[in-house]
């Protein structure tokens, strides 16, 4: 498998056709906490206009901490899910208590915030501290099932441990930024669930499945 074809292809589709988020004008780490707590059960185009909403009430760590556990529930009104609000207000108090104010970039201190999960503590430290870590979910789990043929049952935890694996070999050292939210449009996008615009894929010429003609019938999922 040439893993630096694939990380070239895949960082430069993504550089000239990401999609543009809010979340994606910088790296500023709590922008992007803010956006992988919204965005781990609501879908991308409910999530932009509370994004918008909530940074502008609470700009910073230091607004967020300050202000009423209320005053953060009804900016989150409509979301659901509301302990991720209440999670996250409890970890930025944490983080302006015992970090001055910084959120932390090491694995062992940011996954131990509260609400900050593997998935979401891999996100962070890619996206805002260009470190190459894995941020496995869903979609990634689809993608890479694809291009590498693994007929593994993604609803196994274990199933999920071996992908976080495989991330890490083939994430891009270089700009694992890029490379992580690459799989995660391309995975909204192309690589969807049903009926895959395969010959529009960047990748595709790397991709097990497709050569296979079997794209549509990974990944393997039991149960509902
Ligand atoms: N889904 C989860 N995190 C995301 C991100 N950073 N960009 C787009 N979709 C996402």
């Amino acid at each position: 498998f040439d893993i630096s074809g694939f990380q070239d292809d895949l960082v430069s589709w993504y550089k000239q056709n990401k999609r543009d988020l809010p979340w994606r004008e910088n790296q500023d780490p709590y922008r992007v906490w803010v956006s992988e707590i919204m965005l781990q059960q609501t879908k991308v185009d409910t999530v932009i206009p509370y994004f918008y909403h909530f940074l502008e009430k609470f700009p910073t760590v230091y607004e967020l901490a300050a202000a009423d556990e209320q005053e953060v529930l009804k900016a989150w009104e409509g979301l659901g899910y509301y302990s991720r609000a209440r999670n996250l207000q409890h970890a930025v108090r944490e983080v302006v208590e015992q970090y001055d104010g910084e959120i932390p970039s090491t694995p062992e201190q940011l996954g131990s915030l509260k609400g900050v999960g593997p998935y979401t503590k891999g996100a962070i430290l890619s996206i805002a501290f260009d470190q190459p870590e894995p941020a496995v979910d869903g979609n990634v789990m689809r993608v890479f099932s694809r291009v590498l043929k693994i007929e593994d049952d993604i609803a196994q935890a274990r199933t999920k441990k071996q992908f976080e694996h495989y991330t890490r070999e083939l994430i891009s050292k270089e700009d694992p930024s890029s490379f992580n939210q690459a799989i995660m449009d391309l995975g909204a996008t192309i690589c969807t669930p049903k009926a895959p615009t395969c010959m529009l894929c960047p990748v595709n010429e790397y991709c097990r499945a497709f050569d296979a003609g079997i794209e549509e019938q990974l990944p393997v999922k039991s149960k509902a």
